[in-house]
């Protein structure tokens, strides 16, 4: 259990918050909600203090002999924002202390994380261009705003990031240091990278297809990892239900040879590319235009054939991407098996790193967590049992290791 402070400021996107406080609390964390003044004109303070279960208060007035203004920041192991709207950014970067939430911001000595939300012109104003900038440099973490439909007719960057996208980016912030770091830091940023996520369909006919369990959710932790740590993401998903990030490019694909096409095109230029995806190894050798019909109480042989192996094929291509990670789902007896079965996945495929997770028993699809051990060509990279979102940010680790090799001058790799 953790304490997370939720900063609510004064922004119609303040009721996306609630959806926000209850995934909070139904993770058993425990979170006291400090909203502006203008806040509790959107949302009022009822709502908040329901949802919570906790006393909710905007100014340092009250409950004074308390001293709200420096413990609750002081004692918050996450601070959130959202909104957080042009006025909050500015008095935050202003380092103001005019009312209880900005007190907590400069008191506040955990991960702060702010997910913006205003008009398109109001984030791409100067003003508010430096601050976002001054606070990224001061260590806040300022998420991008989502594209899309604003308040009113307009559209563009500006709304609120998806509540599932803030509250995993919280949950990374929870994990570990290391996460902080990367995630403080924005070491992605200025780099184009690319994961594939789901399992593919292979059509047999209009209605039937051939697939897998592959949820996808690995593959939507790693683009949510990579956005929040500055990247430039595309996302090739097959067959995702869940919901995508808000602030990725999405390429939608169903079968093992649209997931081909897309992925070779998008890694001629990318810096990191991750295949997450379940492509389907076998295709119907034919796919009927019309629905098969039973044939009395004859079965049915299908004939199929192999399809592209993705990863294999992004390896051998030119231009190459910088750094290419493929998974291996295998089913071994033991650890040593499966490192075995890995080293030689990652010779064949001609990747430079190996995820390697162990699938006995059906584990790890559609589970929260996820157990791995990254390899390189010679050695165990890193190994970790935690949730799918800590999991994903230790493999966009483990990339950028390969790629400040890869980039290290000459005289020093000797
Ligand atoms: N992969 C791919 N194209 C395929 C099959 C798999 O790009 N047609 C990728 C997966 O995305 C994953 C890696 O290859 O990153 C390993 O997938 P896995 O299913 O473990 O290996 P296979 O190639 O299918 O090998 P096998 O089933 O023989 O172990």
């Amino acid at each position: 259990m953790s304490r997370i402070l939720l900063g609510v400021a004064g922004g119609i996107a303040a009721y996306k918050a609630c959806e926000l406080l209850r995934r909070f609390s139904e993770g058993g964390h425990e979170v006291t909600v400090v909203p502006t003044r203008n806040a509790l004109t959107f949302v009022g303070e009822a709502t908040w203090a329901a949802l919570s279960g906790r006393p909710v208060r905007t100014e340092v007035w009250s409950d004074v002999h308390e001293v709200p203004h420096v413990r609750l920041g002081q004692e918050a192991d996450l601070v959130v924002v959202a909104p957080a709207t042009a006025d909050l950014l500015a008095r935050a970067a202003g380092g103001r202390a005019d009312d209880l939430l900005t007190n907590v911001l400069l008191t506040a000595r955990c991960p702060v994380l702010m997910a913006p939300a205003m008009h398109t012109e109001m984030w791409r104003h100067p003003a508010t261009v430096a601050n976002v900038a001054t606070l990224r440099e001061r260590g806040t973490i300022v998420m991008d705003p989502a594209d899309g439909r604003l308040t009113g007719a307009d559209s563009g960057p500006g709304r609120l990031p998806d509540p599932d996208d803030i509250h995993q980016a919280a949950s990374s912030l929870l994990g570990d240091d290391a996460t902080v770091t990367g995630v403080r830091t924005r070491d992605l940023a200025g780099l184009k990278v690319v994961v594939s996520a789901g399992g593919t369909h292979e059509a047999l006919d209009p209605v039937r297809f051939l697939g897998n369990a592959s949820s996808g959710r690995q593959g939507l932790a790693l683009a949510r990892a990579a956005a929040l740590r500055g990247g430039r993401v595309t996302l090739a998903a097959a067959n995702v239900s869940e919901p995508t990030p808000s602030s990725v490019e999405v390429r939608r694909v169903v079968s093992t040879g649209d997931l081909g096409a897309v992925m070779r095109e998008e890694a001629r230029d990318a810096d990191i590319v991750v295949m997450a995806a379940a492509p389907a190894d076998f295709t119907p050798a034919a796919s009927s235009q019309t629905k098969l019909k039973k044939q009395g109480d004859a079965g049915l042989t299908l004939e199929l054939r192999q399809t592209m192996d993705v990863l294999a094929t992004i390896s051998s291509d030119h231009p190459r991407a910088g750094v290419i990670v493929g998974f291996a789902a295998e089913t071994a007896e033991s650890p040593e098996a499966l490192l075995e079965l890995g080293r030689a996945k990652l010779a064949r495929k001609g990747c430079d790193l190996l995820v390697c997770n162990n699938v006995s028993g059906g584990a790890v699809f559609g589970a929260a967590g996820n157990a791995v051990t990254i390899i390189d060509r010679d050695r165990i990279v890193a190994s970790a049992t935690a949730d799918k979102n800590v999991v994903a940010h230790r493999i966009l680790d483990a990339a950028l290791g390969v790629r400040a090799r890869q980039h290290r001058p000459a005289a020093e790799k000797e």
